[in-house]
């Protein structure tokens, strides 16, 4: 069994404008780093990941320069209460090994924690793949992919990424509830 899975968004949405002003994040943001609530993950994260191979450059879908990227993206997923994030990985860095609580996701929109299970992540890659960017889950790696394609994983699934060629990743986080999920928590 696949640690992940695909589907593609690319005839749902046009992701050129989106990639474009990812492209332009390392102009416009300070790096920032993804850090795990798990201890043995953030032992290993500070000891060997720093802002020199960590480097992430991230945007997010409600900042002020970012929103109108987003108007039609709900044609391209049927999800719920969406938090977008943007994401520029420099040649050279990684993002540490971890995995998503959605415990921010969940006090942002006053929802439950014992929902955060129920939240789901897609993440989309907004260009071509390029050699060496990878996305590593506990018994796979994912690489290849094409512009478009997005992947998701079953909740705390612990994942790292690395892009370890020449050519910057952009790749953009969805995160939202299923509509039926939303229904349930507000009947
Ligand atoms: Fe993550």
């Amino acid at each position: 069994m696949s640690d992940y899975t695909i589907t593609n968004i690319s005839d749902k949405i046009d992701l050129r404008p989106i990639r474009d002003f990812a492209i332009t994040l390392p102009q416009i943001r300070k790096p920032e780093t993804d850090l795990s609530t798990d201890p043995e993950q953030r032992e290993i994260q500070t000891k060997y990941y720093n802002d020199n191979n960590a480097t992430k450059f991230l945007a997010f879908g409600d900042d002020e320069d970012v929103k109108h990227l987003f108007k039609d993206f709900h044609k391209a997923i049927n999800l719920e209460m969406i938090s977008y994030c943007l994401i520029y990985q420099s040649p050279g860095t990684f993002t540490g090994p971890h995995y998503d609580t959605f415990f921010g996701y969940c006090d942002r929109f006053g929802i439950d924690r014992k929902y955060a299970p129920h939240i789901q992540r897609h993440v989309v890659f907004l260009d071509e793949w390029k050699w060496g960017q990878i996305f590593c889950f506990p018994t796979s790696v994912y690489a290849n992919w094409r512009m478009g394609d997005m992947i998701t994983w079953p909740y705390k699934t612990t994942h790292s990424t690395a892009t370890a060629g020449l050519a910057a990743r952009t790749a953009l986080t969805v995160t939202g509830i299923d509509p039926d999920v939303w229904r349930q928590i507000n009947a």
